[in-house]
């Protein structure tokens, strides 16, 4: 049980925020406004989480399209008189490779949607906690994949990478406010997003195991968490591999997408 009462989640609809949803719902019946652009899954949502005595609130925004966002958040502060915990965690990993014809309008989205949305729903909810002298939470979902330059995930890892360094400086930036920032860095997770991943996914954890994972990440305060442990041990080593031996290993792991063999 939590402190948590009023929560935004981005990208609710599916996936690890729906179930992170469900794990407020269960736990602290909190009241939980959730954005994502499918109406009718979000709907399906609000179903579920009022079954276990929570309150939800469909918000169908396309957070690449920043004014929209903006829209989305002022109708939720609007709504609930402020939250005490946000949670981007939008994200697709548009798998790339090369050459890639649509590797152009998969990068744009990827970019729009994994860095420059989490940051913007992260910024606009810190200035209004800051205004109105709230001690909240905010969290963004980065990935073990920020760690270092994946084949295949090229511009995924950018925005992981980048938004691992924003919530870096925003902790640092809103502490003085009394505002908590975590940083949730998944390995695998069974999800919508990793089905459509035809390659090997080591350590991959089951959805509600890794949604129990990120609450208890969230209640206890942590600022950052990768998990499962096993996929934290292998990123400490990827990032601390020499760059000679990095490029080497990479290059020869990404022989095999650039020949098709895991598909697109
Ligand atoms: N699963 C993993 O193994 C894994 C590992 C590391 C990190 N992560 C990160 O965890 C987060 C959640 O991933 P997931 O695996 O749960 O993926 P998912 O099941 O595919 O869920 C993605 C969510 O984002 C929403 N979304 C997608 N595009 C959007 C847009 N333009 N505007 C608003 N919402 C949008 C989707 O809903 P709609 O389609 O209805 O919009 C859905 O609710 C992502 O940031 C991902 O990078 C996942």
């Amino acid at each position: 049980m939590s402190h948590y009462k009023k929560i935004v989640i981005t990208g609710a609809s599916t996936g690890l925020g729906k179930q992170l949803a469900m794990e407020f719902a269960k736990r602290d019946h909190a009241e939980i406004w959730l954005i994502a652009r499918s109406q009718d899954k979000l709907d399906a949502v609000v179903g579920e989480i009022a079954s276990w005595g929570g309150i939800g609130h469909a918000i169908p925004c396309d957070v690449t399209q920043l004014d929209d966002l903006e829209i989305a958040c002022e109708k939720i502060w609007t709504e609930s008189g402020g939250v005490d915990l946000v949670v981007a965690n939008a994200g697709w990993s548009g798998n790339m490779r090369y050459p890639g014809e649509k590797n152009w309008s998969i990068a744009r989205t990827v970019v729009d949607l994994n860095l420059r949305g989490s940051i913007l729903t992260l910024e606009y909810f810190a200035q209004k906690m800051i205004g109105e002298e709230i001690k909240g939470h905010l969290v963004g979902v980065s990935s073990v994949a920020g760690f270092r330059g994946l084949p295949k995930s090229t511009v995924y890892s950018a925005t992981k990478a980048g938004l691992i360094s924003y919530l870096e400086a925003l902790r640092i930036s809103v502490s003085a406010y009394g505002i908590l920032v975590t940083d949730i860095r998944p390995g695998f997770v069974k999800t919508p997003l990793t089905d459509a991943n035809h390659f090997p996914m080591p350590f991959i954890l089951e959805l509600e195991d890794a949604g129990n994972r990120m609450y208890r990440a969230i209640i206890n305060q942590r600022k950052r968490f990768t998990f499962p442990k096993r996929m934290a041990f292998v990123g400490t080593i990827l990032r601390n591999l020499p760059n000679f031996l990095f490029d080497w290993i990479g290059a020869k792991a990404a022989q095999p997408f650039n020949k098709g063999k895991f598909g697109n």
